[in-house]
């Protein structure tokens, strides 16, 4: 299992939230990201995303998300995401969960089931779904629940290897994800920074996601038998 944050796509020209000159250094959480904020100034919060969306559109995944796509030769990889681009999926990975939403994706305000793909950069006050009612980012906003919080927890009970990059670990429930792992389960961490680790015991390799991911790679398959690949 693999837990990635912000720190994953920084490396894809996608800015982190709390590193300096981070996304939360140019806007304020309420203002942007709760349902308040929605009903307040709807227009400001669209804007907000449509800016994310048109910085995703140009971005391309890193040698960190490739990676993580090859070692599913060797290994069942689930990757658990509080991202909301789609780096992961673009790169190759076959299992993503995104916790946090989908920032190509929008949905409608009376139908929470109603979610539809966007192939554009834009989402507009007017944009509506069928029902007439209108679109919002399918984004968990702060203050909201975190639904797939609940098929995350299965894959970290299983996993038999964990791995966390790039996520300050500081925002719940997501960073208390690895403590659902089974006791003595290996757990690496890929972060440049100081994630907010307590009293974990981890591996940690202080590197940006391209290198760490590349180390991680050579440090699993180390005693794999390199024919014994995956069919
Ligand atoms: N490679 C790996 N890690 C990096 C890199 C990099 N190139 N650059 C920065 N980092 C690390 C930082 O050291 C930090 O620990 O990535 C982490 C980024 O932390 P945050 O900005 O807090 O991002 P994240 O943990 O994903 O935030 C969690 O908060 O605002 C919300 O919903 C948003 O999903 C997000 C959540």
């Amino acid at each position: 299992m693999v837990l990635t944050g912000a720190g994953m796509s920084q490396e894809s020209g996608l800015r982190t939230f709390r590193d300096t000159g981070g996304t939360w250094e140019h806007y304020r959480v309420e203002d942007v990201a709760t349902p308040e904020a929605w009903r307040a100034d709807p227009e400001l919060v669209l804007r907000f995303y449509n800016e994310r969306r048109k910085d995703l559109m140009k971005a391309l995944p890193n040698s960190g998300h490739t990676g993580l796509a090859q070692l599913e030769k060797y290994f069942d990889v689930y990757i658990i995401t509080q991202n909301v681009d789609n780096l992961h999926e673009q790169a190759g990975s076959s299992q993503v969960l995104h916790l946090h939403g989908e920032l190509m994706k929008v949905r409608s305000t009376r139908d929470p089931e109603l979610i539809y793909e966007l192939d554009h950069w834009e989402l507009n006050l007017g944009d509506r779904c069928e029902l007439g009612s209108q679109l919002r980012p399918h984004i968990v906003w702060f203050g909201e629940a975190v639904p797939n919080f609940y098929l995350a927890i299965p894959i970290v009970e299983e996993a038999d290897i964990l791995v966390v990059i790039g996520t300050s670990m500081v925002v719940y429930p997501a960073a208390g994800l690895v403590d659902y792992a089974r006791p003595g389960t290996p757990v690496y961490v890929i972060d440049p920074g100081e994630p907010a680790l307590g009293s974990r015991k981890v591996t940690l390799i202080p590197k940006k996601a391209s290198e760490g991911v590349q180390q991680l790679i050579e440090i699993l398959t180390e005693n794999l038998d390199i024919n014994n690949e995956k069919s």
